[in-house]
Order: C-alpha cells, then structure tokens, then sequence
C-alpha cells in the first residue's frame, strides 16, 4: 500500500531533500510552504521522476490560519500521512534582547508552536488508525545554550524524545533530527555570517536525510547525522564552564 508523506518547508534545503528522498521511496507527498510557485514546481518535477502523487499547502505556519490549513489536510481521513516531517524553519537576525519582540513571537510560533500542533494533530489521527512516524527537525544546536534558536530546538528536542516513549504503545515512532551545520538557504536567510565556519562542519541536506531515514527505520529517537557531530555532541554534556561560555557568547 502506497504511504504518504506530510513536509514541511518542502522548497528548499533538508526539506525538499526529504521531500525528494521521500518520492524516490514511493511515498506520495504533501508539501507545504509559504511560496506556492516553488511548490508547485518542486510537486511537477517530483510527480514527473517518481511517479507519485504530490499535493501542495500554501501556509505560513507561523500565523494561526497557516497551521490550521495544514492540520486540516493533515487530519484528513480520506488521504491519510504516515509519516509527518516538521522541519520548516529560520532564524532571526540579531541576538535575543536586541530584537524585536514581535520577531521573537513570530519565531516561537514557527518553531515550537507550529510543529506541536501538527504533532498533536498526527499523534491523534495516527493513533486512531494503527500508529505511524513523526520526525522533528531540530539541531546540534539543542545541546548547548545558543540563544532563543536553539531554546526552540531543545524544547522540540525534549518533547520528541517524551513522546516517543509515550507512544510507542500505540506505535507511533518520533524522531528528533538534530543536523549540525548544513548547506541550505538558510543561513543566508537568516543573515548569518557563515565564512568562519570550517569546511569539515558542512553536512550536505541529502546525506543529513539519508541518515534520519536509516536511524527512523532503526527505532532511534535522536538522529545526529554524521559521526563528527555525534562527538561533539556527546562533548557537549561534559564542557567545562568556561568553554560553554565562550559558545554561548557567540550564539543568537
Ligand atoms: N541549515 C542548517 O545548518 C540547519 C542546521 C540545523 C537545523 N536546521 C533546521 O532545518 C530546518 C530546515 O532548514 P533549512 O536549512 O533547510 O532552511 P532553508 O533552506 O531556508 O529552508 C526552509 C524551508 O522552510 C520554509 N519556511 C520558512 N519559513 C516558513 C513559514 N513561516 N511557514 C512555512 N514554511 C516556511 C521555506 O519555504 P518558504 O520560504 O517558501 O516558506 C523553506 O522551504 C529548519 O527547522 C532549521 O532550523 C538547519
């Protein structure tokens, strides 16, 4: 039976990797995005290559009508998802404090609001009809204190790691993916001056899906792709105060 597939931030970076990846296994797609040319041209190319069907949701999902149309098509128990991709995202210009507070709110619910509605949404349609999979984009960035970005991402990080246990009664799967740095719009988008950063620290968007993937067919709740930010990341619970500072002086 053929399985469907709800993305988000499906046009560009590790969402249309996931997106893509997704098809080339057969599943049929929902995408959802804010920019509707984008999506329609990433569903033609995906319907053309694999054959599979691709349906679009224009939404901005940090406003409460863009949620409340994707958990509308998410909920829809004549084309059913089985696995729920929460992964659009962006980050703020500016470090918390120096920003402006309405930013801030739109973020919040962009970041955290956004996907616990769409992973309540899931959790309730998917434990009515047998279980299913739920992975969450959220960050290395979890792991230490970097400012309200990765506050976002280690609420998202917590709550999947919950909610996997939780629900695995009902066989529901929910995996938290936490990429380091990876070549997407995002850091453009986001202003960030990205040059310092050495080219060993670059994770390609298709590699970081690949490895979500195998750890999802696996059972593992946390998904940290690549074995040099699988070091850092253990690392990261043990650094001493002083070097945890210097890390967290740098973050936004
Ligand atoms: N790149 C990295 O280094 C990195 C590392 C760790 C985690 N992440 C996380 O990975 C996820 C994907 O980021 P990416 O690197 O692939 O970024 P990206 O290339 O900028 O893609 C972001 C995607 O999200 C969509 N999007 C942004 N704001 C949206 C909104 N308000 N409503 C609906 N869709 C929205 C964008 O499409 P539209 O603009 O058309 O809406 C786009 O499809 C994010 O959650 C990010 O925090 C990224």
């Amino acid at each position: 039976m053929t399985r469907r597939a709800l993305v988000t931030g499906a046009t560009s970076g590790i969402g249309h990797a996931y997106a893509a990846e997704l098809a080339k296994r057969g599943y049929d797609l929902v995408i959802v995005a804010r920019t509707t040319d984008r999506l329609e041209a990433v569903a033609t190319h995906l319907r053309g290559r694999h054959r599979v069907e691709v349906d679009v949701v224009t939404a901005d999902l940090a406003t409460v009508e863009g949620v409340a149309r994707t958990v509308n098509r998410l909920t829809d128990s004549a084309r059913p998802v089985d696995l729920l991709v929460n992964n659009a995202g962006s980050s703020l210009a500016g470090w918390f404090g120096t920003t402006d507070i309405a930013d801030e709110d739109r973020q919040l619910d962009l970041l955290v609001k956004a996907p616990m509605h769409l992973m309540d949404a899931a959790i309730k349609t998917m434990a009515g009809r047998g279980g299913g999979q739920v992975v969450n984009v959220s960050s290395v960035a979890a792991f230490t204190p970097r400012g309200v970005y990765s506050a976002h991402k280690a609420w998202l990080l917590n709550l999947s790691q919950w909610a996997d246990i939780h629900y695995s009664d009902v066989n529901i799967s929910v995996q938290a993916l936490c990429p380091g740095f990876v070549r997407t719009e995002f850091h453009e988008r986001g202003e960030m001056d990205v040059s310092g950063v050495p080219r060993w620290m670059w994770l390609k968007a298709d590699k970081v899906v690949a490895a979500s993937l195998r750890d999802l067919d696996k059972g593992k709740t946390v998904s940290i792709p690549s074995l040099r930010y699988k070091l850092l990341a253990t690392l990261a619970q043990y650094l001493p105060k002083s070097l945890v500072t210097r890390i967290a002086k740098r973050g936004r």
